[in-house]
């Protein structure tokens, strides 16, 4: 990691908690910031409002688990990113690999959730990962190039855009990839960024690892070189466990 890029440590709730325990979570959370990296909680879409009354007056940023394409209109049951912003938000998570297998995102559809993410302001953290198939084939940096190529819009800024790596395999398993196969698919997706949107892109965008992250891991890989904070889902329900791997940014 280079000092220009401050680590950012995000919480991913997925499908979990109560308004109760979200803003008890939320608050415990802001009571313990780390210095030296960002941080960011993502609450399922009901609980945004609770969790962003919580975290007033804090540093901790808010961000959704997902958004639609569109601005508004006929689409049951999905919520826009301009009504993310209207909530409070800064950052939305995007293309995550559950929602690519629940819900059959492909990345061309990830690429136009990210470009309305953009149009409202929203910082989009965009999901990439190859299942335990496609590393056991050896197609894991094919996969993610194509996966960089196609969900990534033209107007990808390191402002406006973080990427998150995160090995579908790892996920929720306990198991993590290896610092050695984090560092290189970092890599590759940093060289990636550079050849389709400049040197000055790719030295600025944070690209977090993801999967299975937890306080007696989170030093080792967030001292990896090109790694550049966390998208924590498990560990993230807990302050402590969340705020311990915020600390462990080098
Ligand atoms: P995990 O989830 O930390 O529970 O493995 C990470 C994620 O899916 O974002």
């Amino acid at each position: 990691m280079t000092m220009d890029r401050i680590p950012l440590i995000a919480g991913n709730w997925k499908m979990n908690g109560a308004v109760a325990e979200s803003v008890a979570l939320a608050r415990a959370v802001a009571a313990g910031v780390a210095p030296g990296c960002e941080l960011l909680v993502c609450p399922p879409a009901v609980l945004i409002p609770p969790v962003v009354a919580a975290l007033k007056g804090s540093a901790v940023a808010v961000g959704g688990q997902d958004c639609h394409f569109a601005e508004s209109g006929a689409h049951t049951g999905d919520i826009a990113a301009v009504m993310l912003v209207d909530a409070g938000c800064s950052h939305v998570i995007l293309g995550h690999s559950e929602r690519r297998a629940d819900h059959g995102e492909s990345d061309e559809l990830v690429r136009a959730k990210t470009e309305a993410a953009h149009a409202a302001g929203l910082i989009a953290i965009v999901c990439v990962g190859e299942t335990l198939a496609e590393r056991d084939g050896g197609e894991t940096l094919t996969r993610i190039s194509s996966q960089i190529e196609g969900s990534l819009p033209d107007a990808v800024t390191a402002e406006n855009t973080v990427i998150a790596y995160e090995p579908v395999w790892a996920i929720g398993t306990g198991r993590t990839a290896s610092p050695a196969d984090v560092e290189e698919v970092h890599a590759h997706i940093r060289a990636d960024v550079e050849r389709r949107f400049g040197k000055g892109v790719a030295a600025g965008v944070r690209i977090l690892y993801g999967g299975s992250m937890k306080p007696s891991n989170a030093a080792e890989l967030l001292a990896i070189d090109g790694v550049d904070g966390g998208l924590i889902g498990g560990a993230s329900l807990k302050a402590e466990d969340f705020l311990s791997i915020a600390t462990s940014c080098p």
